[in-house]
């Protein structure tokens, strides 16, 4: 009697690791055609066409909108430049895995997480450089990742 509840239990696992296999590899599958589409693909980097020219966009007297891709190792563009007593508003998305956002000395701190955008609003009232840094762990040159917002 037992030996037949134990077969039912083993038949039971089997079936569950197959499954958990074939799905493992749909997964996967699916996976490598995102990845092999190439660029601009992730669902963050689609929402915002601007994203594909990322950079900086004047959207009023003081206000401007800054776009910013990650991906390891760069932060594009690398080079951000905004006059001073202007209210920014970064959108930052990654191409590839989850990098850091921070701009040195101010409170412009987030995440970029592939397929989402991060959005965070800053008022520059001072001329001045300040550096730009990668601050989540996102691979071999993760240290090196790093780019620079100058004030005007
Ligand atoms: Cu990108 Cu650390």
């Amino acid at each position: 009697k037992y030996e037949k509840l134990w077969l039912i239990a083993s038949l039971v696992l089997i079936v569950g690791f197959i499954s958990t296999i074939v799905f493992g590899a749909v997964g996967a599958g699916v996976k490598m055609v995102d990845d092999s589409g190439g660029q601009v693909n992730a669902s963050g980097l689609s929402d915002h066409p601007e994203f594909k020219d990322p950079g900086v966009r004047k959207v009023g007297s003081n206000e401007y909108e800054v776009y910013v891709v990650a991906q390891q190792f760069i932060f594009n563009p690398e080079t951000i430049e905004v006059p001073a007593n202007s209210n920014v508003t970064f959108y930052v998305t990654s191409r590839d895995v989850i990098h850091g956002f921070e701009v040195v000395g101010t409170n412009a701190n987030t995440m970029a997480v592939p397929g989402e955008v991060s959005k965070i609003t800053v008022q520059f009232d001072e001329p001045g450089e300040h550096g730009i840094v990668c601050n989540e762990y996102c691979g071999g040159a993760h240290h090196d990742m790093e780019g620079k917002l100058i004030v005007r």
